[in-house]
């Protein structure tokens, strides 16, 4: 794994950015996988405030649905992703895919999310956040390694978490379908950004602990190409700070974007 420490998130985003485009601009991402959560939103910002000509023409895949909000909730990730992505962005709409959470279809939404993505060929790039509790997309402690698109429990924490966003911790959803473990390291490339003092115990865990399900970001020690874009206090847990800085200091011209 790749880990660049910076100042601050609107640092670490604007690097963000600066990758996307050199992707956008060598032809190599078509398919951008899109999360939720406060983390990517400097990227986004990034992304928007000067937008590369390709960016419009892109394809994109949220990674999770709560289970039980109507779609027109403001809470909902369809909404989300439509006001934080998708508008700044300036995609079209019938290009961005959220899963399809409606209780009646909960059965077959999963396969159907993982039709779609690889109908589309696959995410290229995957931008994620994580959980307090090591959570990637909605996939909490002991979720497999080898998941795939899933009605899903939240854990309490998450929920606890998330209830900033309601009127209370009952108002948020009890479940969620989401994109999978296996179904993330699919990704041709992911790029996790983290912030905050909150973070740092799972950022340690994913990046220097064992490969577990307890904390299901270590699975992307498994991917070839992940990247995570931290501040200060989501690295101060990390044991190898001064290696990592070394390698980024150090990385060849054309490793830089
Ligand atoms: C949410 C989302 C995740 C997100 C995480 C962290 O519940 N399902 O995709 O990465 O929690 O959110 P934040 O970036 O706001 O801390």
């Amino acid at each position: 794994m790749q880990v660049v420490i910076f100042a601050d998130a609107q640092a670490a985003g604007a690097y963000g950015a600066g990758l996307i485009n050199d992707r956008l601009e060598r032809g190599a991402l078509n398919v951008l996988g899109v999360a939720t959560g406060s983390s990517p939103v400097p990227l986004y910002q990034a992304l928007a405030a000067d937008p590369h000509p390709r960016l419009t023409g892109l394809t994109a895949f949220a990674l999770d649905e709560y289970v039980g909000l109507p779609k027109e909730h403001p809470e909902s990730y369809d909404s989300v992703i439509d006001r934080k992505v998708r508008r700044p962005l300036g995609l079209d709409p019938a290009r961005v895919h959220v899963p399809d959470a409606d209780p009646e279809r909960l059965e077959t939404a999963g396969e159907r999310y993982e039709q779609r993505i690889a109908e589309a060929g696959g995410v290229d790039l995957q931008i994620l956040g994580i959980g307090a509790t090591g959570h990637i997309g909605f996939n909490e402690p002991t979720s497999s390694l080898a998941s795939r698109t899933r009605l899903k429990t939240l854990a309490p924490a998450t929920r606890a978490d998330n209830a900033r966003f309601f009127d209370s911790e009952d108002e948020v959803p009890v479940h969620c379908i989401t994109q999978g473990i296996g179904t993330i390291l699919d990704a041709g490339e992911v790029l996790l950004l983290a912030q905050g003092e909150q973070k740092a115990r799972a950022v340690a865990q994913a990046v220097e602990g064992p490969i577990s399900s307890m904390c299901p970001a270590s699975a992307l020690q498994l991917h070839r190409k992940a990247t995570l874009l931290l501040d200060e206090a989501a690295a101060s847990q990390l044991e190898y700070t001064d290696y990592y800085r070394f390698v980024h200091q150090n990385r060849p011209d054309w490793q830089r974007p």
